[in-house]
């Protein structure tokens, strides 16, 4: 992961796990034994980085995410809530049904051991919802809960996502952010082109990174019942 001045953006504890992930160490289990960790399953740490610098960005003290998988994202986003320095006041909350069948629950336990030794954190900090994100979103919206920042890194087809940035962008105050991840599928690029053309209660910020789409609330939404732009896709219409 990249060193010097952007190290300090986050803390040596998370720092160190980061590192053992993206070196692609064997990592604990629920079952409380090692795993080998595939090497495509993750964010870069260029993008982890973004995400760091995007809750500073807009202050965000609860976050959230849609795919958990071994943890890499949530590792950089509780780095992120760590150098809030509020106890008590930061959460995050992840969402995966397949954490414990597809990824032996290391995700939960890198998550829970970071807050458990955080000074910062603690198990209140981090919850895992092991649902469909649809269906997990939508109670959490029906809660009442809301995200400063959100991203969305589940399951990748353009209908599943565009439910997740719907449910999301309804849980997003002023101000907050949604972003998301592989914009290199077409299908996420495309959903980049309906926000862009059709949501204008968000605008896009740019992180530097192209593989990430990023978008801040910044208004109602206050379209009408049919209200449709056409949008860019990533087949030119
Ligand atoms: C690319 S991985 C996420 C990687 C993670 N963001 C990281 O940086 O370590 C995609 C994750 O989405 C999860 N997933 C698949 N379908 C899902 C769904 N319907 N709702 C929520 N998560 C889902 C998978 O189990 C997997 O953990």
């Amino acid at each position: 992961m990249p060193d010097g001045p952007v190290s300090s953006l986050m803390s040596t504890l998370f720092r160190e796990r980061l590192a053992s992930l993206h070196a692609g160490e064997p990592q604990l289990g629920v079952d409380g034994t090692r795993h080998q960790i595939d090497a495509t399953t993750r964010i870069s740490p260029v993008e982890g980085l973004a995400l760091v610098q995007l809750v500073a960005q807009v202050a965000a003290t609860r976050t959230l995410e849609v795919g958990l998988g071994y943890g890499f994202s949530t590792a950089y986003l509780l780095a992120a809530l760590d150098n809030r320095q509020q106890p008590d006041a930061v959460s995050h909350v992840a969402i995966d049904p397949f954490q414990f069948s597809d990824w032996n629950g290391i995700g939960v336990t890198t998550a829970m051991d970071l807050v458990a030794t955080s000074p910062w954190l603690s198990d209140s900090s981090f919850q895992c919802i092991h649902e469909r994100s649809d269906i997990a979103l939508a109670g959490l919206l029906k809660e009442g809960r809301v995200f400063d920042l959100t991203f969305i890194d589940g399951f990748h087809r353009f209908d599943d996502v565009l439910v997740d940035f719907t449910l999301a962008a309804q849980m997003c105050p002023m101000g907050g952010v949604i972003v998301l991840h592989d914009m290199w599928l077409p299908g996420i690029a495309s959903i980049a082109g309906f926000v862009r053309s059709n949501r204008s209660d968000f605008t896009e910020v740019q992180t530097g990174c192209e593989n990430l789409f990023a978008v801040q609330r910044v208004g109602e939404d206050v379209r009408t019942w049919d209200h449709f732009e056409p949008f860019a896709t990533e087949f030119g219409e």
